[in-house]
């Protein structure tokens, strides 16, 4: 069963002066493991997806389903914990929190689901070596370099052991160099944790790695490209 499936979702926006058809008729399903890049150009609709995949907005139209049950039956605080308990959120401006260490931003989503003070200090630890960030772990956001931010905010996603990772233009304050290697550590804590990875992007240098590559127009979805071999390109470009 789909993790997070999509189904003609659509959303109105209203201005005094217009009203704007952001998305249109949308299907979409997120399975167990998959990496999905939905590349679209600025405009098109792609932060309006993920705001409603996340629950943070709510659909005009249609219906959105977690783990096979509608969202519209779900009250608000029943919406909350899957948005804490089953996502986690990547935003290119990392949005890490500035008076927080790496460590203590880190640890702040597990503060929130109430984990226990050892167990919380053992998957802050875990997951920050992961991304190479164990050294780091006690400096401010302020004295990290941009790739290193959105490290620290990866392992705040992925600290929760979230079903589903959605990410909105992760590299699109990092250089392409940076960029590249940020979506390469995504592809790996895919397959090592196999958490499910949504990115919405206008960067076109990512779709080589995507194994589900979506285009967004105007509101519309349409499939581009099913690459089941990415794994195995990755696995020769990690062996360099
Ligand atoms: N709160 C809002 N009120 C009115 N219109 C909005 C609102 N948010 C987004 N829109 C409009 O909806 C459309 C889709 O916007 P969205 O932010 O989803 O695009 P995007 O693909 O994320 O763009 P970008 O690459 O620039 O971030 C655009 O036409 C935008 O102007
Ligand atoms: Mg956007």
């Amino acid at each position: 069963m789909a993790i997070i499936r999509a189904e003609a979702l659509e959303k109105v926006y209203f201005t005094q002066a217009e009203k704007i058809e952001a998305l249109k008729a949308v299907n979409l399903e997120i399975n167990k493991g998959d990496f999905i890049v939905i590349n679209g150009p600025s405009g098109s609709g792609k932060t309006t997806l993920l705001n409603l995949l996340s629950g943070i907005d709510k659909p005009s139209g249609g219906e959105l389903y977690f783990d096979g049950f509608p969202l519209g039956e779900f009250t608000d605080s029943e919406r909350t914990v899957i948005r804490r308990d089953k996502i986690g959120l990547v935003f290119q401006s990392f949005e890490l929190i500035p008076v927080l260490t790496a460590r203590e931003n880190v640890e702040y989503p597990l503060l929130l689901q109430k984990i226990k003070r050892v167990e919380r200090r053992e998957r802050v630890d875990e997951i920050l070596a992961r991304v190479g960030l164990a050294e780091m772990a006690d400096r401010f956001p302020a004295q990290l370099s941009g790739g290193q931010k959105q490290r620290v905010a990866i392992a705040r996603a992925l600290v929760t052991r979230p079903e589903v990772v959605l990410a909105d233009e992760p590299t699109g304050n990092l250089d392409s160099e940076i960029g590249q290697k940020i979506i390469k550590l995504m592809l790996r804590l895919n397959q090592e944790y196999s958490v499910a990875f949504v990115i919405v992007t206008h960067d076109l240098s990512i779709n080589k790695y995507a194994k589900k590559l979506i285009q967004i127009k105007d509101g519309i979805l349409s499939l581009r490209e099913v690459n089941s071999h990415v794994e195995d390109s990755l696995a020769k470009c990690l062996e360099k």
